[in-house]
């Protein structure tokens, strides 16, 4: 078996929930953050085999964690971190403090992520974050002094009674953070979260799109390189875990709610705490995907890059000749075939290229 890279571990617990989220996650409670982290112990033994090349510890909120648990958390991926060469964090400005940043640097944390989502401290209210901007300003700082080099902040658009005036400003102030790496999230609404219980609906299709053109474009004009439909990152420092996803590597996703991917199988772990905690059993889903299958996921997440995909290893790995096979998708007036190499030059209307691909 080939050896996998990437390590994923879920950290399910929040100090709050965010009226749109529904990410796994479940109130921070001391206790059960205890009995978690001895049954994470159990996984991470039975199941992390290899040194790899990143890790992501995200949530939840891995930051939701007291600074004695999150030593224990880190303690726990040691053993498979010695040649990692870009270990990432998720935090959020409301339970991150010097401490916590003292902490990931003893363990060799080099990347944090930061839920940052608008500088609008009104906006945040409304969806029920419990920090402000100026709490965001204070803890880069804060990450900086502590030898940080390498920050990703999340912005989210397209939220209720935004206006393109605010996302003008959030772009500004996100920009002025003179973070590495920014990931753009346009809101969703989902079923199971307050708004989608309270009826909110998403602002229109069009609108949505302006703002993503309106981002795209002033991110560019400061010297951010939009190297992925929903990512932007300067001085190189793009995101080599979600690069591992973007190739289609393998990668290993542990604890409750954690996905992974190894061959052709595609698993995820349960969300059903209870059952994390007390059974033998953790797989909800246990997907086998048939080549054809992982031939289009594989192109769909290549080309989401403005790297695209190395047409020579695709025809290895799936044994066929991509240029004759999705001879309509090549066709696509926005494919672009260079180098050997497969790339779609208009990100913005991926899912539109993609309709030629499916055979
Ligand atoms: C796990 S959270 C980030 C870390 C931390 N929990 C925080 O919120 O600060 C990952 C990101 O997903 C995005 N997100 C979550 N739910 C979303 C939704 N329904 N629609 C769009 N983006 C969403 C947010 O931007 C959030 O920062
Ligand atoms: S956005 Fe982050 S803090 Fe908010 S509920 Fe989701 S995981 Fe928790």
């Amino acid at each position: 078996m080939t050896r996998i890279k990437h390590l994923y571990v879920h950290v399910p617990f929040c100090k709050s929930i965010c009226y749109y989220c529904d990410f796994c996650h479940c109130i921070y409670d001391e206790s059960i953050a205890k009995q978690w982290l001895e049954r994470l112990k159990k996984e991470i033994e039975e199941t992390c085999l290899d040194q790899y090349e990143t890790i992501y510890i995200g949530g939840g909120t891995p930051t939701a964690l007291s600074c004695e648990q999150l030593d224990v958390l880190l303690n726990l991926v040691d053993p498979y971190a010695s040649s990692v060469k870009e270990y990432t964090i998720e935090v959020n400005p409301e339970s991150l403090d010097e401490e916590k940043a003292r902490i990931f640097r003893k363990h060799h944390v080099n990347r944090i992520s930061m839920g940052v989502q608008t500088s609008d401290d009104r906006l945040l209210k409304n969806l029920n974050r419990h920090h402000t901007f100026e709490d965001v300003k204070k803890r880069i700082a804060m990450l900086r002094r502590n030898g940080f080099e390498n920050i990703s902040v999340d912005l989210m658009y397209s939220l209720p009674d935004q206006t393109m005036d605010c996302l003008e400003q959030s772009i500004d102030d996100v920009v002025s953070l003179n973070v590495e790496h920014i990931s753009l999230y346009s809101l969703t609404i989902e079923e199971n979260t307050v708004f989608g219980k309270k009826g909110i609906k998403n602002l229109d299709e069009d609108t949505e799109a302006d703002m993503y053109e309106l981002i795209v474009q002033k991110l560019m004009d400061r010297d951010y390189i939009h190297y992925e439909v929903s990512n932007f990152a300067r001085d190189g420092r793009i995101s080599m875990h979600n690069m591992g996803y973007w190739n289609y590597d393998d990668f290993l996703g542990v604890s409750m709610g954690a996905a992974g991917k190894i061959g052709s199988n595609r698993y995820t772990n349960t969300r059903d705490l209870k059952r994390y905690l007390n059974e033998e059993d953790i797989r909800d889903e246990n997907l086998y995907l048939k080549t054809d299958e992982m031939a289009f996921e594989n192109i769909m997440m290549s080309l989401r890059t403005i790297y695209g995909l190395d047409i020579e290893e695709f025809n290895r790995k799936y044994d066929c000749d991509l240029l004759k096979k999705y001879k309509k998708g090549v066709e696509n007036p926005s494919i672009l075939i260079t180098d050997g190499r497969m790339i779609c030059t208009d990100l913005s209307i991926l899912n539109r290229v993609l309709l030629d691909f499916m055979i």
